[in-house]
C-alpha cells in the first residue's frame, strides 16, 4: 500500500468511498477538490496496488492554520477495514503536520461511531469538550478531540 497526495482525478474514486461509509461527513463531490486548493489544506491517498490498475482504498482531508490542525474527514472502504489502512493514513499525516510546524490535531466525532472512536484512542487522541447537538440527521453531540503532535521517531 503507499500513502500518497490528492491528484484531481483520484475525486470519483474518494466520493465513491465517502457514499460507502454513512459515518463519514458527507461532501458535495466540489468541496473535495475546493479543499485541495486551499492553502494548508491536504488530502492524502491509500492506494493498493492492483491489477488492472491500483485501487483507492481509504483517503484523509486534513487543514491546517499555524500551529493548530484539524481532521476533516476519514473513511477506508469497509471492504479494506482493520487491515492498518487508517492508522498509516493518520501516521503519514501526523508525520508531514508535524514538519509543517503544526502542534495540535484536533477532529470531531459522534459519541455513536464506535470504530471511529477506537481509532483516534488508539493514535492517542484525547478527548477535550462536548458540542451539544453539533450534528444533524441523526442529531447528536459532537466530541472534540485532540492530539499533541509528537515528533517523528524516524528521521
Ligand atoms: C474509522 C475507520 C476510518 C477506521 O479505518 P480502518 O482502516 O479500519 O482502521 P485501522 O485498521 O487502521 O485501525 C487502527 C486501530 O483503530 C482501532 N479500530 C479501528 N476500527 C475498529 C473497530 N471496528 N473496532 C475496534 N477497534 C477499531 C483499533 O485499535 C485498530 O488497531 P488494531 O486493528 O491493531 O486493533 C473506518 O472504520 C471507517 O472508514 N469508518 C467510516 C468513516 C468514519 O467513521 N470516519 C470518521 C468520522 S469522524
Amino acid at each position: 500500500m503507499q500513502i500518497r497526495p490528492f491528484a484531481e482525478q483520484d475525486i470519483h474514486s474518494v466520493y465513491a468511498i465517502q457514499l460507502e461509509c454513512p459515518e463519514a461527513a458527507q461532501w458535495k463531490l466540489d468541496d473535495y477538490l475546493e479543499l485541495a486548493r486551499e492553502p494548508g489544506a491536504s488530502i492524502l491517498i491509500a492506494e493498493l496496488d492492483a491489477s488492472p490498475s491500483p485501487l483507492i482504498v481509504g483517503f484523509a482531508a486534513f487543514q491546517h492554520v499555524l500551529e493548530e490542525a484539524e481532521l476533516r474527514n476519514i473513511a477506508v472502504r469497509p471492504s479494506h477495514r482493520r487491515k492498518g489502512i487508517a492508522k498509516a493514513l493518520l501516521a503519514h499525516s501526523i508525520r508531514s503536520l508535524w514538519e509543517s510546524g503544526a502542534k495540535t490535531l484536533y477532529l470531531e466525532v459522534r459519541p455513536s461511531n464506535h470504530e471511529a472512536r477506537a481509532l483516534y484512542a488508539s493514535a492517542g487522541f484525547q478527548l477535550q469538550y462536548t458540542r451539544p447537538g453539533y450534528y444533524q440527521n441523526p442529531v447528536e453531540d459532537a466530541l472534540v478531540m485532540s492530539l499533541e503532535i509528537p515528533r517523528p521517531s524516524r528521521p
